[in-house]
């Protein structure tokens, strides 16, 4: 069955589950075995995962490096998403640069070391408040009429910022932060890509994990989880609890929570792609069979519910 999808006025056509690979940067997640990332990708291929996301600054080249590696030979099965905005050095210096002149020499860096000579769709990271939106677009016009890349977008922009970036060049795309338990883009960014025909590619769709059940809210962590308020304490444990109460529905539809959770995120009309952090194959493979579960609408609701957060005066939203 093809499940690929049009990733709005990009174009493109993806798996609506893109294989994220932060997870290749040992700075925040941990260092991990490079092969268990490979057979990952491979495997990713395998289960119908066609569309992948990186950055040249996850693991600062790590992560680009080895998926290039994992995905040679496969380059006409695939479509890949990087980004920049990290203008990083080997000593570890960094800064924001989404000036015209960076963004031409990030581009060859991520060309080389993804071994390719076209990225499919090419993101600006963040906001860069320094350089004018319209030097920034010159320098991706002129990228994708030299066919080395096909389309481009934004990450983390606001509405504004998007709509803005807009009236210099057809920034296609956004990859915002999006999952059940964070939803506030409902508001005002999701309505405007709606009406734009803007791709949107959720990023973070698992609340870093939380959503997969695989938490009792007694659990330690050492890597980026440890400072998050999600992950400590009472507010941890409510949280898994609420996350552990979707598991009668998801064996109903004999599928995981981390499947439930990835199907009920991809019913909302704006989102067009979740991106899910990967370290191993069962990972992927479980994450891939979201792309078969459908849900009725009072099943969608009975997981907003559940993992409802109180608004202003306490009115529930759903
Ligand atoms: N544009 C941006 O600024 C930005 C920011 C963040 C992320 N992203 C992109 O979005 C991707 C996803 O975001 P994210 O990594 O922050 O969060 P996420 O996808 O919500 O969570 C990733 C974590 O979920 C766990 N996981 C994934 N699949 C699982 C499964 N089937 N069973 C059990 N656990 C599973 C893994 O935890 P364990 O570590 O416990 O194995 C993994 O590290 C990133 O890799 C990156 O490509 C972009």
């Amino acid at each position: 069955m093809d499940t690929r999808i049009t990733l709005g006025r990009s174009g493109l056509s993806v798996s609506p589950i893109c294989y994220g690979s932060w997870q290749l940067s040992p700075r925040f997640w941990g260092a991990g075995p490079e092969e268990e990332f490979i057979a990952a990708m491979r495997r990713a291929v395998e289960v119908g995962i066609t569309f992948f996301d990186t950055a040249d600054a996850y693991g600062d080249g790590l992560s680009e490096t080895v998926m290039g590696k994992a995905l040679q030979g496969m380059r006409d099965r695939v479509v890949i998403a990087t980004k920049a905005y990290h203008h990083f050095f080997p000593d570890g210096r960094r800064y924001p640069d989404l000036s015209g002149a960076y963004l031409i020499e990030a581009c060859e860096a991520s060309l080389r070391r993804l071994r390719t000579d076209y990225l499919d769709l090419y993101q600006c990271h963040a906001f860069d408040p320094i350089t004018p939106l319209e030097e920034t677009a010159a320098a991706l016009e002129r990228l994708k009429e030299q066919g080395k890349i096909r389309a481009y977008g934004v990450s983390n922009f606001s509405a504004a910022q998007l709509r803005l970036a807009r009236q210099y060049g057809d920034f296609a795309t956004i990859q915002p932060d999006y999952d059940l338990l964070n939803t506030h883009i409902e508001a005002d960014l999701l309505p405007y890509c709606r009406a734009e025909n803007i791709g949107v590619l959720v990023y973070s769709p698992l609340h870093r994990g939380l959503l997969t059940g695989k938490y009792t809210g007694a659990e330690t962590f050492s890597d980026l989880r440890k400072n998050n308020p999600d992950f400590q304490g009472e507010r941890f444990t409510d949280l898994a609890a609420r996350v552990a109460g979707l598991r009668p529905l998801a064996e109903r539809h004999s599928c995981s929570i981390v499947q439930l959770v990835l199907a009920a995120t991809l019913m909302h009309t704006a989102v067009h792609v979740a991106i899910v952090g990967i370290k191993t194959a069962e990972q992927i493979e479980d994450a891939a069979g979201a792309m078969r579960v459908m849900l009725s609408r009072e099943e969608y609701y009975t997981v907003r519910r559940a993992l409802q957060q109180t608004y202003g005066m306490g009115f529930p939203f759903v």
